[in-house]
């Protein structure tokens, strides 16, 4: 649980959070930590190469050293300013770890859903939705968007994921809703004999593609369109990966997927599930919570399954030798292993 507000002034802090977010993206949208690459750019130098006004860039570079997201020092006639540690390796776009595309997805798409909460709860409709609806409605910039907001704010997560697995006695995996294809790249990386076979919607497929071609285990990556409610998956996979799929879809498409998933599989296959679970007999964590909100923004019936159903799931289908193991903090996801006999 957060720290609960014991004072008027608490609570008002957090009515107004919001303000924070609206710093750290508005220096994102800036590009602010890249221009400060050059620690010692004046801030007249900072407002132009950002285009912002001088006492703009003052009082936003402030703003950020508050926020611990710049460190501010003396220097002659003035002040210098640079990124913190953090902000170096996440928010300079020359980094190899930047994530500037999830930051602006934040700032262009989620920030704003988010303001539209009590609307999704009074329609009981998302105000923006993921699902293949949702998808097929966005233009092929949002699609893009998405593609590698999943892919740049996912790798640090899937990378955490892949070292929990020994994959090395399999040979072929099947990520179904392989989005970026993010988990399977570290899987990937860690089992030199497993190919994948991503299977994703083509307009997203389509962004997935220019992500393989900077990745050097594209050779083993094979790209298969469907969709996972109509479409074959394929067969002759030793393991199959569902990677935050299930907390988007209802009970019933669950179930229905995990039978398909299932039928995939070769005797002795092993399926994967990772994702956002709950607790069913103790209440949620704050992220977990959130979490389970932020899917009515976003999928039609998607939340937080409880983990013993999905285990309860997994049986009736067939699978056995289940195992769970919670989240590793400061992940919060859940991983569910089981064999198809
Ligand atoms: C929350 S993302 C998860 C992506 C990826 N597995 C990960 O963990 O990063 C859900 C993915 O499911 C895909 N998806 C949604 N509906 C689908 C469908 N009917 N068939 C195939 N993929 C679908 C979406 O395009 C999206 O990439």
């Amino acid at each position: 649980m957060a720290n609960p507000p014991g004072t008027l002034n608490q609570l008002v802090d957090l009515l107004r959070q919001y303000r924070l977010s609206a710093v750290a993206m508005a220096a994102c949208e800036l590009d602010l930590f890249s221009a400060l690459e050059d620690p010692e750019q004046s801030i007249e130098g900072l407002a132009a190469r950002c285009g912002a006004s001088a006492l703009g860039m003052e009082l936003l570079l402030n703003a950020c050293a508050a926020l611990g997201l710049v460190h501010c020092g003396a220097r002659e006639g003035g002040r210098r300013y640079s990124n913190s540690a953090l902000a170096q390796v996440y928010l300079v776009r020359s980094s190899p770890r930047f994530i500037g595309s999830a930051a602006m997805r934040q700032y262009h798409v989620l920030y704003q859903t988010w303001g539209r909460l009590a609307e999704a709860l009074r329609t009981q409709r998302p105000v923006q939705p993921y699902g293949r609806e949702g998808l097929a409605s966005m233009s092929d910039e949002e699609v893009r968007a998405y593609v590698l907001g999943l892919y740049e704010r996912g790798r640090d997560g899937a990378r955490a994921f892949a070292r929990r697995l020994d994959l090395c006695d399999r040979r072929h995996l099947l990520d179904v809703g392989a989005g970026a294809g993010t988990y399977s790249f570290e899987l990937l990386e860690r089992s030199p004999h497993l190919h994948a076979t991503l299977f994703e919607l083509p307009r997203v497929l389509r962004f997935t593609r220019e992500l393989l071609g900077g990745v050097s285990i594209a050779p083993r990556v094979r790209l298969r369109e469907g969709d996972y409610h109509e479409d074959d998956l394929g067969s002759g996979y030793d393991c199959a990966l569902l990677s935050n799929i299930l907390q988007t879809e209802s009970e019933t498409s669950c179930q229905a997927l995990l039978r398909k998933v299932f039928a995939s599989l070769e005797p002795g296959g092993l399926l994967i599930v990772n994702g956002i679970m709950h607790d069913a007999t103790s209440p949620a964590e704050l992220e977990q919570a959130l979490f389970s909100l932020s899917m009515l923004l976003y999928f039609p019936e998607g939340r937080a399954h409880a983990a013993d159903t999905v285990t309860t799931w997994l049986t009736e289908v067939g699978f056995t030798s289940i195992t769970t193991s919670p989240p590793e903090p400061p992940a919060i996801h859940t991983l569910i292993a089981a064999r198809k006999p």
